[in-house]
């Protein structure tokens, strides 16, 4: 199985690694616009294959998407990543065409694969390959969600002190510093809700950490983060080729779902080797549903904005 990478910045670099890490797939192809870039980045990949026991090759090219021909699953980093005091929003002039284009690109000789979209504004981007593209809904998957979830899991587990791997947590709605719904009601410890081992005040900071867990990186780092999403981004490739059923939460196309429609936005979905396999319907409080209301009313005025772009 074939999987694309387009963007062999550290975002995609980190994703192609634990791909080849996890060993789930014969082939990652790394596209880049800069020259030598990509072929670079694979190359140190592959002179670590020895080392790391992976049989997966790594091939690096300079924008020639034939060597993507046939991919299974094509993951979009491309296009500029936030700066310190940015919003992912401010993105949005520059990544939608390069992310139109790159599209283009792959559907042109991989017709029928899936694309991960990770380039930001994410909520917004994953929804202009449903609004320029005839691609199945399942298809395209917006991946912001299971990043959040993994860093609301982290602020979690530092709270209780165990291992972040025993605690469940759930982070919805826009991949955005104020729209993201960290679900600490449904939130547990090996099955005990977190609501009766954290006050009341832990909850809500570490809610808030979580919320602004990609900023609080770009302040410390001077660029957007990049281990946790790249290995958020190949835990959902390998849900795909291994066709694992993993429930993570994703942005994908909603028609009527959560009484939402024609956007993309983040909720629980069951990934398997079709792609977005299944929408799960949560029920959720009235606060869920008020926060997850302003949430999708801010992703659709993001949307709004690509009518003004020339792409
Ligand atoms: C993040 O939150 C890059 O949007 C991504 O780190």
């Amino acid at each position: 199985m074939k999987v694309t990478i387009v963007g062999a910045g550290a975002v995609g670099a980190s994703c192609a690694e634990y791909i080849a890490l996890k060993n789930f797939c014969s082939e990652v192809v790394l596209i880049d616009i800069k020259d030598g870039f990509a072929e670079g980045k694979s190359m140190d990949l592959m002179q670590t294959a020895s080392l790391n026991n992976f049989d997966t090759r790594i091939i690096g090219t300079t924008n020639d998407y034939s060597y993507s021909k046939d991919s299974r699953v094509a993951v979009i980093t491309s296009g500029i990543p936030r700066k310190p005091g940015m919003t992912r929003e401010e993105l949005i002039g520059i990544n939608a065409s390069i992310v139109k284009k790159v599209t283009e690109n792959l559907l042109k000789y991989s017709p029928n694969c899936i694309i991960i979209v990770v380039s930001n504004p994410m909520d917004t981007m994953t929804y202009l390959l449903h609004k320029e593209f005839k691609i199945n809904k399942n298809k395209v998957i917006g991946m912001g969600g299971a990043l959040d979830s993994a860093r609301f899991k982290y602020r979690l587990s530092e709270a209780l002190n165990c291992p972040a791997s025993d605690v469940e947590g759930l982070v919805i709605g826009a991949h955005s510093d104020v729209g993201m719904i960290p679900l600490d009601r449904i939130a547990t410890y090996k099955g005990v809700s977190v609501r009766e081992l954290l006050s009341v005040d832990s909850l809500k900071n570490l809610v808030n950490e979580t919320k602004v867990g990609g900023a609080t990186l770009t302040g410390l780092l001077g660029t957007s983060a990049w281990y946790a999403p790249g290995a958020a981004v190949s835990s959902i490739v390998q849900s795909i080729i291994c066709n694992q059923h993993k429930l993570f939460t994703c942005s994908a196309y909603l028609n009527g779902e959560y009484s939402l429609s024609n956007l993309c936005i983040g909720v629980p979905v069951i990934i398997g080797s079709n792609g977005i396999e299944k929408i799960i319907n949560l029920e959720l409080d009235h606060t869920e549903k008020k926060l997850l209301l302003n949430s999708a009313e801010a992703v659709l005025s993001t949307n709004k904005l690509l009518d003004t772009i020339n792409l």
